[in-house]
């Protein structure tokens, strides 16, 4: 157990904001709150690096009161993402994430490394170390912010509704390089949220909130299954089975067959041989690294007659979308097997329409059961 809350209460004059709370934070895991505006998540998240000292309670990090820690040394070693992005405008994006840094009194040299390093993670362009942050997209900041939070490497991350100011189609895309990060990191991160499909997409675990007190704190696919009162219910919506769906990655459903793999330079006759031999309607053109560079497909023209066609732009699916996701993205180009990529563009796999649908008539069978 690394984080730990205990009986903590933290009372603004008369209004109580958080009334007992008790909770567990395992390590490596992401746990999501979620509630209603003014329940007390981010008073929450402000006492765990002592930014709001609690009323009563105590907060032990690898067992020890955070309140026998020195406030300032704590909240260097536990990353913070605040609600508005919050980068320092005047300095640019290299000054912004070397800020801890420079607090701890790291050598430039060490300091610039963990910059590269930083950039590298959040998939920003390592030119981006001189631009400012008006100079970015709303995106492209909270990857800055993130990268901030991240410099002096701590064990902790806090984050508070980061990607709330996003707009929905970047904010998925935001979700996925998130996954992808936090696979390479595994850091203990709390992260606060307005968004239940965000809860449910990143969390391991959701803690809901309301009025100050928790009202379910479980693994993600417990609340969906089993929401513990009305309040619940209701946060959650009523496509609570496709919901479930949502919390299924696609990375679980790649397969390795229907398909041939082909280089850019490779024979066409032979790869068409290939393709018959092995029932496969598409050959995926990767690179020496394994990225993926686009398709060859096998099409059957009205005379009988068949033709190879080259795309050199497929559709994919990243390995962190879930499944309803993805099976948006083949209604939407009329595909039935998609290519899976991972956030650095590797070719994984496909995954395939015949599949999700069987998981559907699974979830579906599953709820009837419950509600009969
Ligand atoms: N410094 C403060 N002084 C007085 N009251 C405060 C202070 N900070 C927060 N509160 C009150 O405590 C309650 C919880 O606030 P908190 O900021 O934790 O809510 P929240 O769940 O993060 O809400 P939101 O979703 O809007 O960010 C609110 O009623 C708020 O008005
Ligand atoms: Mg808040």
């Amino acid at each position: 157990m690394l984080i730990e809350l205990k009986n903590i209460t933290k009372k603004f004059d008369k209004q109580t904001a958080v009334k007992d709370l008790n909770m567990k934070i395992e390590k490596g895991s992401i746990t999501m709150f979620i509630g209603p505006s003014g329940c007390g998540k981010t008073t929450t998240l402000k006492m765990i690096n002592r930014l709001i000292e609690p009323t009563s309670g105590d907060i032990l990090i690898h067992g020890k009161s955070v309140v026998d820690m020195e406030a300032v040394k704590l909240r260097r070693s536990i990353g913070y993402v605040i609600q508005e992005i919050g980068l320092f405008p005047h300095f640019s994006v290299y000054e912004n994430i070397a800020v801890v840094p420079r607090l701890l009194n790291w050598e430039e040299k060490r300091i610039k490394e963990r910059v590269d390093e930083l950039l590298h993670l959040v998939t920003l362009d390592p030119s981006y170390a001189q631009k400012y942050p008006m100079q970015l997209s709303g995106g492209e900041q909270q990857r800055v912010g993130l990268a901030r939070a991240l410099a002096a490497d701590p064990e902790i991350l806090l984050m508070d509704e980061p990607f709330g100011a996003i707009d929905p189609i970047n904010r998925l895309k935001l979700h996925d390089s998130f996954l992808e990060i936090q696979e390479e990191i595994k850091k203990t991160i709390i992260f606060v949220t307005h968004d239940i499909n965000e809860a449910i997409k990143l969390g391991d675990k959701i803690a809901i909130m309301n009025k100050g007190t928790l009202v379910q704190y479980d693994e993600t696919d417990e609340i969906l299954h089993n929401p513990k009162n009305e309040f619940v219910e209701n946060l959650l919506g009523r496509d609570r089975s496709l919901k479930a769906l949502s919390l299924e990655k696609t990375k679980g459903f790649v397969t390795h067959e229907g398909y041939v793999i082909t280089g850019p330079n490779d024979d066409q006759g032979s790869l068409r041989e290939k393709m018959k031999k092995t029932r496969s309607e598409q050959a995926f053109i990767l690179d020496e690294n394994g990225r993926l560079l686009g398709r060859k497909i096998l099409v059957t023209k009205k005379t009988g007659k068949q033709e190879m066609i080259q795309d050199s732009n497929p559709v994919v699916v990243d390995r962190n979308n879930n499944l309803v996701e993805a099976l948006s993205k083949m209604l939407e180009s009329g595909e039935h097997q998609l290519p899976v990529v991972s956030g650095r563009g590797k070719f994984m796999g496909v995954i395939n329409l015949s599949h999700i649908f069987a998981e559907v008539t699974a979830a579906e069978a599953k709820n009837t059961i419950k509600g009969a």
